[in-house]
């Protein structure tokens, strides 16, 4: 073992992904190196499943149980990153960093195996265009997961750590092209005698291989419609199959022009299995995801022209993410820069290794090589200010940038303000992430209130807003006022996670209670069935609604009572007028009415569960 190690704690690299995650470490030889599962694979699907005899089980064999049991599983849980909402499993709820956290100990099972048990710091990669909450919510899922979380790192750059340690001397930009199941992000980095400055990141955190799955998933629900007038996504197990099939068509048109589509059942009616038989070209699919992908080379362009940078100025573009097998991106990235992209490192492991090389550097394991890298924030950071408008009044909810969109990190920035009435005693400090130069367009991120400020005449008390946006893209804001010799120090994290150190607590217990295994062996010979034995034939009810038409109006009134409830909590401000439809339903108790409510409050629960 490497004496420098002795005494230290061992630290890895993590990609948690949405739909698959991998863990690497640098080994005795001094490489990166992903750390496979015990069943050898070197990336496990991002899916948890709580199986019949309540046993929580990761990985593929989660992935398989999807259609089977959609309601005991949960997939691409990335997506609900930084949401308050629980996620329904089994019987029960889990908040997402819970449900990642379940997905981290699996890896740490690994890592403990390669490397030995006991306590491990690590490095977790997240898209560089994750939100302060993102990426609080996945520090926190690895804390509970139990390891101690040295460092956030963006996936972007993690790539291109990966890619520069065979590369450190050559001086260069390259482009960071990373389109995985769920997010895109594109940076630019400066790699320069082993320093990596990234120079811009640009893009979505909602664009990503599911979406196009999701695509594919209309298109055989058309074929459906069309064919037996039948609109398969109303069950929740058929868009399940439908899912499953989709991602499948999509990674064989990586391969060839045209897939033959065969699908036995996905739905019954009258007793008998309805399926689909037809085929899909690869045109069409790439016209399916065309407004997709061209959104990712407007962000290209983006973080060019945020670089400064011209396309002929990049020597190298990287691809990164399992969607960049996808033909057509290659194209698309080939045609506009004009020279082939690289794919020296594999697209689906360099993240981990990449973070790999991040958790190297601090443990000095990789001390020879001399590798830093430096990062930038990805968006602009304020707060809501009193502005004038249009008409030429003075407004609240303007947006006062105190951190510039790619700053490099870590960055401290003070602005100064002042009251802006006559005797005003407190001031509330709103603070955003954004573009626009009014609040309500850009993300909300937190607010304090700064009180006991002396009455005086309105611009007369001054206060001093500083933004900390640190290494691990987490911000602090302080705020200080400064009048006659007296001093307010409110701090935002804190103010934000006054209750923290509790629900950490709670969720930990949480955690371990779910995962305490029975020591018999684990079988889970349901979880192997077969897609047929998987569909329950007997149950057609699930399929469509009931007969509601000839229904008495009491148990209408019930079940739109028992929807209201379920409904409740899960929804946010846009749909909150299903609530107002059940409401006026029940109220007018005219049947037609009712019905409606019922159908759409059931959709949005099925979207719900899906989403
Ligand atoms: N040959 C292929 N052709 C097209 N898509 C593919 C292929 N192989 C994998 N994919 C898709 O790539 C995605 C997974 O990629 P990857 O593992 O890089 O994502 P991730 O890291 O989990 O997601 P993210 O980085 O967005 O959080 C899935 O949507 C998968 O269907
Ligand atoms: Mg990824």
């Amino acid at each position: 073992m490497n004496n420098e190690l002795v005494g230290k704690r061992p630290i890895v690299g993590i990609d948690l992904g949405t739909t698959n995650s991998s863990v690497a470490y640098i080994n005795a030889s001094g490489e990166p190196e992903i750390i496979t599962s015990f069943k050898g694979e070197k990336l496990i699907p991002s899916v948890i499943m709580i199986d019949l005899n309540n046993q929580v089980v990761v990985g593929q064999e989660a992935k398989d149980a999807v259609i089977a049991m959609p309601e005991r599983t949960l997939t691409a849980v990335k997506r609900k990153m930084g949401q308050k909402d629980e996620l329904p499993i089994a019987d029960r709820r889990l908040l997402p960093e819970e449900a990642s956290a379940i997905i981290l100990k699996e890896l740490k099972k690994y890592a403990d195996a390669a490397m030995g048990e006991g306590e491990k710091e690590a490095v977790i990669t997240v898209p560089a265009y994750f939100t302060d909450e993102q990426r609080r919510a996945t520090k926190q899922a690895g804390e509970i997961a139990g390891f101690v979380v040295e460092r956030i790192i963006n996936e972007p750059t993690a790539a291109a750590l990966a890619y520069g340690l065979n590369n450190l001397k050559k001086k260069a930009n390259i482009l960071v092209y990373d389109l995985g199941g769920g997010t895109f992000d594109v940076s630019v980095v400066e790699m320069m005698k082993g320093i990596l400055e990234v120079k811009s990141s640009a893009g979505n955190n909602f664009l990503g291989g599911e979406d196009f799955d999701w695509k594919l998933v209309d298109f055989l629900a058309e074929y459906m419609i069309k064919t037996y007038d039948v609109d398969p996504r109303a069950s929740i197990q058929a868009r399940y199959i439908l899912k499953t099939e989709a991602e499948k068509i999509k990674i064989l048109l990586s391969k060839k022009a045209v897939v033959e589509i065969a699908i036995p059942i996905v739905v019954v009616k009258d007793h008998k299995p309805l399926g689909i038989y037809t085929q899909i070209t690869r045109e069409q699919f790439e016209a399916m995801i065309a407004e997709f992908l061209d959104e990712t080379m407007v962000l290209v362009k983006k973080a060019l022209d945020d670089a400064q940078l011209d396309v002929s100025e990049i020597r190298d573009v990287l691809l990164v993410g399992g969607s960049t097998a996808i033909p057509k991106v290659e194209q698309l990235l080939q045609e506009y820069f004009n020279k082939k992209p690289k794919k020296e490192i594999h697209p689906e492991e360099a993240v981990a290794l990449g973070a790999a090389v991040q958790a190297g550097i601090k443990s000095g394991q990789l001390l020879k090589q001399q590798l830093i890298a430096t990062d930038v924030a990805p968006f602009a950071m304020g707060i809501a200010v009193l502005k004038v408008d249009a008409t030429d009044r003075l407004k609240p909810g303007g947006f006062q940038k105190i951190i510039d969109r790619n700053t490099t990190i870590p960055v401290r920035k003070s602005e100064p303000f002042t009251t802006c009435f006559d005797g005003q005693t407190t001031v509330s400090i709103e603070v955003y992430q954004g573009e626009d130069e009014w609040v309500e367009h850009n993300h909300f991120l937190g607010e304090f209130l700064v009180d006991g400020i002396p009455p005086a005449p309105a611009g007369m008390e001054g206060i001093n807003v500083s933004f900390f946006y640190n290494i691990n893209g987490i911000l602090e804001v302080t705020a200080e006022l400064e009048s006659t010799g007296k001093k307010v120090i409110v701090n935002m994290q804190d103010e934000l996670q006054r209750d923290s150190m509790e629900v950490f607590r709670a969720s930990v217990k949480k955690i371990e209670a779910l995962l305490e295994t029975k020591t018999a062996e684990h079988l889970s010979s349901h979880t192997q069935m077969s897609f047929i034995d998987a569909f329950d034939f007997e149950d057609e009810k699930d399929f469509g609604y009931p007969d509601l038409e000839n229904q008495d109006l009491e148990v209408l009134k019930q079940e739109l009572e028992q929807l209201r409830t379920d409904l409740s909590g899960r929804i946010n401000v846009d749909e909150n007028q299903i609530l107002e439809l059940i409401e006026a339903a029940i109220t007018t108790q005219e049947r037609s009415a009712m019905i409606e409510a019922i159908e759409e409050a059931t959709d949005l629960l099925i979207k719900l569960d899906l989403d």
